[in-house]
């Protein structure tokens, strides 16, 4: 039986609307309603069912077939490119490279692309070159512009780290659930220390939840970058460190190599 929202939603209304003739056919719609709530819920794996059902299934036929994946992202990534004249091609390559498997969606997606856009102190246009890169992936797989889970980690600064933890988690699930792919994380160096774990496993090279996704993280650097200073990464690794080493409890030093491993594998950097 497929999981088909609109089909199941014209039986309701059906079985609503029209006067039955006979209890025995009645009882029949009745038990073939119950039959195939019974079955979206285990389909969608929630625990509400709700008309039309918003299991993956359905949300799915949002999503841009492979074939026109490479073409809009071609010709889009062409007008942002042009926004933003500063960002070199090294930017971009980035961008793209991370996200090949994904693109061409054949199967073979292991792991999540996670980027890590990382802006000058005070970067004037980080959080808009990262909303557009977000909106770009948001459009390439999913046909719509809407589809980011957008979290802002200054936000979530003022929170105790489990309650951060907790409405962040909550936020993905709903999120991914609902067929959204694309994940922004603002000031992913604001997150209380002990949050991060939370991204331990979305994150994971094997065995993330999600592997179609797309997570974005922004962090702005507290010194400038010149180019004769360390390399991009060895900064970004300086300040994300000195920052988790304020929760031993969770990140040990073997636990905050892990996570650099997790989300600074594609350091774009906004000039
Ligand atoms: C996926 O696509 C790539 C590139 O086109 C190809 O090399 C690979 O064999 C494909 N994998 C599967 C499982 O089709
Ligand atoms: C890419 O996809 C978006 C969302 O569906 C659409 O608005 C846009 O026109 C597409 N671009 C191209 C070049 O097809």
């Amino acid at each position: 039986m497929k999981c088909d929202s609109k089909e199941i939603y014209e039986r309701r209304k059906n079985t609503g609307k029209q006067s039955i003739p006979t209890p025995t056919l009645l009882q029949i719609f009745i038990f073939l309603a119950i039959g195939i709530s019974l079955v979206v819920k285990f389909r969608c794996g929630t625990d509400v069912v709700s008309f039309p059902p918003t299991c993956n299934q359905n949300v799915q036929s949002n999503e841009r077939p492979v074939a026109y994946r490479l073409e809009n992202l071609t010709t889009e990534l062409e007008h942002v490119k042009a926004k933003y004249q500063t960002l070199d091609d090294t930017f971009w390559d980035v961008i793209v490279g991370s996200s090949w498997g994904h693109i061409q969606g054949n199967g073979t997606i292991k792991q999540p692309v996670v980027l890590l856009l990382v802006g000058q102190p005070k970067s004037s246009i980080l959080d808009v070159v990262a909303k557009d890169v977000a909106r770009l992936y948001s459009n390439v797989f999913t046909m719509r512009d809407d589809s980011i889970i957008d979290i802002d980690g200054g936000w979530q600064a003022m929170k105790e780290a489990d309650q951060a933890k907790l409405d962040m988690d909550n936020d993905l699930e709903n999120g991914f659930n609902n067929g959204r792919k694309v994940v922004l994380l603002r000031q992913f160096d604001k997150l209380p220390p002990c949050s991060i774990m939370l991204f331990h496993s979305y994150c994971d090279n094997e065995n993330a939840p999600h592997k179609d996704a797309v997570i974005i993280f922004t962090v702005e650097l507290e010194t400038t970058v010149s180019s004769i200073a360390q390399s991009i990464e060895e900064l970004v690794q300086e300040h994300l460190g000195s920052i988790w080493a304020q929760c031993p409890e969770e990140l040990l030093q073997d636990k905050i190599m892990a996570m650099h491993s997790r989300v600074s594998n594609n350091i774009a950097f906004v000039k």
